[in-house]
């Protein structure tokens, strides 16, 4: 599966006052000529969208001399924060960020159903209703992202478990490059680190027969919490890419990287199928070689992990030496003897 190549845009949809965000991220000092031209804008008209970024709480430098600086960017979601640099042509170009939100997997939802286009994210800080994956709750962990997207693709229903596998690849690739860490992938779709969570995958169909219509992709990010922001009920189940990166990590960048990376998978599962994403998968996944105990509604399935098969689903020999395939469940990981 490539890695994210940046690429000419598709369809210009950024504002003047993104294009001059995204102009002060490339550059240390940049005229206002040179700003005027890249947002295509009056020298005078930069003036007023520096005071209006000003006011939002960027920090820019003014000399006359050299120009503006930008300093500081503050660290809450914006479209524009999000979008100065973006490198995607789909993914997070229609994007509705919110300080506190129920659950950004139903905005996306209801969004969805009323057709909102493909690549439609929805972001949030917080969330006061968070959904997990098997009807459980997701608790937001302080500084971190709560993130949903709209995938709409041309293929049938059996496919739709490729999707949390495919969303799982990008996302290590997105933190490892953004991070610096490699988080692993257990099972069907949770990236851990040190044994713990740091993102957690939901994806939630709606078909017909023989058509996807939407897949609404949510992912929840523990990003910046410290030890003492982690709830003590999870503490020993979670952790953030903040506590095991050893540094504050740039959410907007973490947010960038996981549209481009997505974008990039998706792209490619639309010209190659599931192959590649299956051995990217495969490469940075814990799962496999491991003695697994995955409870599936009311059956538990022990045995050794020892491979996912083309529909994405486990494969998984047992005590007794029987192969059996797990399309769906809760996998735990048994401490290596
Ligand atoms: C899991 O159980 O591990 C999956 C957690 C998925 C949480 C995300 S946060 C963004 C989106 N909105 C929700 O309400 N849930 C998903």
């Amino acid at each position: 599966m490539p890695t994210v190549t940046p690429k000419t845009a598709g369809p210009d949809m950024s504002s003047p006052k993104t294009q001059i965000l995204a102009a002060l991220r490339r550059a240390s000092w940049i005229s206002g000529q040179a700003l005027a031209d890249a947002a295509g804008i009056s020298r005078a008209a930069i003036w007023k969208h520096i005071h209006a970024l000003r006011r939002e709480g960027y920090t820019i430098q003014a000399s006359s001399g050299r120009g503006y600086r930008l300093e500081h960017a503050p660290d809450h979601l914006s479209p524009e924060g999000v979008h100065a640099g973006l490198q995607t042509e789909l993914l997070g170009r229609n994007l509705i960020c919110r300080r506190s939100i129920d659950s950004t997997q139903n905005l996306a939802k209801s969004l969805g159903r009323q057709g909102a286009p493909e690549g439609t994210a929805v972001l949030a800080e917080n969330q006061t209703q968070g959904r997990g994956r098997r009807g459980r709750s997701w608790a937001s962990i302080p500084h971190g992202v709560a993130v949903s997207l709209i995938l709409r693709p041309k293929t049938s229903p059996d496919k739709a478990p490729h999707f949390p596998l495919l969303a799982g690849t990008a996302l290590a690739r997105a933190v490892s490059r953004v991070c610096g860490i490699w988080p692993g992938l257990k099972w069907p779709n949770d990236l851990l680190i040190s044994g713990r969570k740091v993102i957690g995958i939901l994806a939630e169909l709606e078909a017909e027969m023989d058509r996807i219509s939407a897949i609404y992709l949510g992912i929840g990010l523990n990003i910046n919490a410290e030890a003492e922001d982690i709830p003590p009920d999870l503490a020993s189940v979670a952790t953030s890419l903040r506590i095991q990166a050893g540094r504050k990590i740039d959410r907007l960048d973490l947010v960038r990287a996981l549209l481009e990376e997505l974008e990039a998978a998706y792209y490619a599962y639309r010209l190659q199928g599931f192959g590649p994403i299956r051995e990217a998968w495969k490469e940075h996944n814990i799962t496999l070689g491991r003695q697994v105990r995955i409870s599936s509604g009311r059956e538990i399935i022990t045995g050794t992990a020892v491979d996912i098969n083309e529909d994405g689903a486990l494969r998984v020999r047992t005590e007794e030496q029987e192969l059996v395939t797990v399309s769906a469940g809760d996998v735990q990981l048994c401490p290596a003897v």
